[in-house]
């Protein structure tokens, strides 16, 4: 696993938004795996920037969101397919028809059935080549909240308390939260070509520390990603500041990035 430890959420967002454009440039068709939540926002404003100044073009990426809320509508401003054309999709030049987001509600089909079809569409898109993800305070991962078995697939999944209490902040007093789900599983991130995992603030510092440096449990879902061949964490300070190995880490960077330069 890489992780890599900045000075501050500017540079996570400079970081990660480096990490996607050179990969799009690369291949322009690349299959993006996308995430909401507050982390993300200061990336999607480096993406557009990129966008508007020409450097970077979303015309032939495709787009798989993670999760979705169960009980509001698409229209709702709560919802994430509103976040996501909010904070990024209205401003660049992706396709509509690419961008994807689990849909919870399909007349005639059984839930089981949407998540099926939504594991489908990843795969008829040729799989993610790069997943971003933020994390929750108790570990999760999209919603995969801890006791998610970790050979999950798209499917509902009832929040915990705790991510309840997380989001309520972006919740007016008296307005319908969500207390359910449609998220990709555990096993669907796992097959991401390449993952990004994005975590700031001080309140992140813990889970972060099981993910990375606890044993593989299903009690912190993100610990997952040990599992997988290609994990990059990128964590300010702050969030890093619980992690044992945070000398190692730096100075594993720092050849890294002397290996580079040459
Ligand atoms: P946050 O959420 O970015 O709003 O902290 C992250 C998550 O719950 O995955």
């Amino acid at each position: 696993m890489e992780v890599i430890i900045l000075e501050d959420s500017h540079a996570v967002a400079t970081l990660s938004a480096q990490r996607i454009s050179d990969l799009i440039n690369k291949k322009p068709t690349a299959v993006l795996g996308l995430a909401t939540g507050s982390t993300p926002i200061a990336l999607y404003q480096k993406l557009i920037s990129l966008y508007q100044q020409g450097t970077l073009s979303f015309r032939h990426v495709v787009t798989f969101n993670l999760d979705e809320y169960i009980g509001i509508s698409p229209n709702n401003p709560q919802s994430y397919h509103a976040f996501m054309k909010r904070e990024l999709f209205d401003s660049i030049d992706i396709q509509p028809h690419n961008s994807h987001l689990p849909t919870c509600e399909r007349a005639g089909e059984t839930s089981c059935q949407v998540g099926a079809a939504y594991e489908q569409a990843i795969a008829e898109a040729g799989g993610i080549d790069l997943q971003v993800l933020g994390i929750g305070s108790n570990g999760h991962i999209g919603f995969n909240e801890p006791s998610s078995s970790l050979v999950s697939r798209t499917r509902v999944k009832t929040l915990t308390q705790a991510t309840v209490n997380d989001n309520n902040r972006l919740f007016e007093e008296g307005e319908f939260q969500p207390r359910l789900a449609m998220t990709m599983g555990i096993a669907s991130i796992l097959d991401s070509q390449q993952v990004i995992l994005l975590a700031t603030g001080a309140q992140k510092a813990r889970a972060v520390c099981n993910a990375i440096e606890g044993p593989l449990s299903a009690m912190c879902p993100a610990s997952a990603l040990q599992l997988h061949k290609q994990v990059t964490f990128i964590l300010d300070e702050a969030a890093a500041s619980k992690l044992e190995n945070h000398h190692y880490y730096r100075w594993v960077r720092r050849i890294n990035e002397s290996l580079e330069k040459n």
